[in-house]
């Protein structure tokens, strides 16, 4: 029987591929600008231009790395699927996942994809081509200095909605991607966090839904909390995510 192995990771996985965390870039990532300003509806769409040199400069460092050996072990273990049913949930917009080969459609972008582009206008729509629906396009992950707002969406025509795909501050999950990561989550068999503080909602509370015996965590902090991973590993993704996916090829996890 195939065994489900569900990854819930956070920017601590990308971390050694050079994208600061989230926690720890509040100077770098941000540099000049407030967040209100670049990562909320209204501040983004405010100033285009001000916007653009903020998602292209974001664009241009995240294009420059590579995804680390973290990304490639679960990639790895994708591959064998006749053995393992590997679902990635991120909460990472950096692509990372995608371009280390874990295949699209395992993997649940639960903020969304700063290559990929989409229309704010339209209301959310379930099912299966909700992204085409709602105006999404992939550009890949590569940088244009040149790159702009697209002009208008391809659905409804509007310009000033459409943007890189990336949940801003005060938007809501999409409703389709979330219902999908709760499905996968309450039937896991096994469910891997890495390199995530599990701070921001609805994402964290996913594992609420995982039976503590079920429960695998990796990140260089200790949780805070004891007692509620059946296993901890503490040091850095890179260096243990491919022990980890060992671990699980030999059945020793
Ligand atoms: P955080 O920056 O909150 O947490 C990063 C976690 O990674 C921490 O627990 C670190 O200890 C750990 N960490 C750092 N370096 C690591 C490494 N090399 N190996 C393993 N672990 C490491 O990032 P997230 O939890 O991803 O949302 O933040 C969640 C969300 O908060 C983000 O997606 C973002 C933000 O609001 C949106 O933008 C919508």
């Amino acid at each position: 029987m195939k065994r489900k192995i569900v990854f819930l990771t956070g920017a601590g996985i990308s971390q050694e591929s050079g994208i600061p965390t989230f926690r720890d870039s509040i100077d770098g990532l941000w540099e000049n600008n407030k967040v209100e300003d670049v990562a909320t509806v209204s501040g983004v769409f405010s100033d285009i231009n001000r916007s653009e040199t903020f998602f292209n400069s974001l664009k241009q460092k995240i294009s420059e790395c590579s995804p680390n050996a973290a990304h490639i072990a679960i990639a790895d273990l994708a591959k064998d699927s006749e053995n393992f049913e590997v679902i990635v949930l991120t909460q990472n917009v950096d692509d990372l996942h995608r371009r280390s080969g874990t295949p699209v459609e395992k993997t649940i972008e639960l903020h969304g994809n700063i290559f990929r582009n989409r229309c704010r206008s339209h209301p959310d729509i379930s099912g299966t081509d909700f992204k085409e629906a709602r105006g999404c396009s992939y550009t890949g992950a590569h940088y244009d200095e040149n790159w702009k707002f697209p002009q208008a969406c391809p659905r409804c025509h509007k310009p000033a909605t459409f943007s890189p795909d990336v949940v801003l501050f005060g938007e809501a999950l999409d409703f389709s991607a979330l219902s999908d990561a709760e499905y996968h989550a309450s039937t896991a068999d096994l469910f891997i966090q890495i390199g995530t503080s599990m701070e921001v909602f609805p994402v964290a509370a996913l594992i609420e839904s995982v039976p503590i015996s079920k429960r695998a965590y990796i990140d260089i902090e200790k949780p805070e909390k004891n007692g509620i991973y059946e296993y901890e590993f503490i040091g850095k993704a890179a260096e243990i995510t491919p022990k980890v996916c060992n671990m699980i090829k030999e059945q020793k996890l």
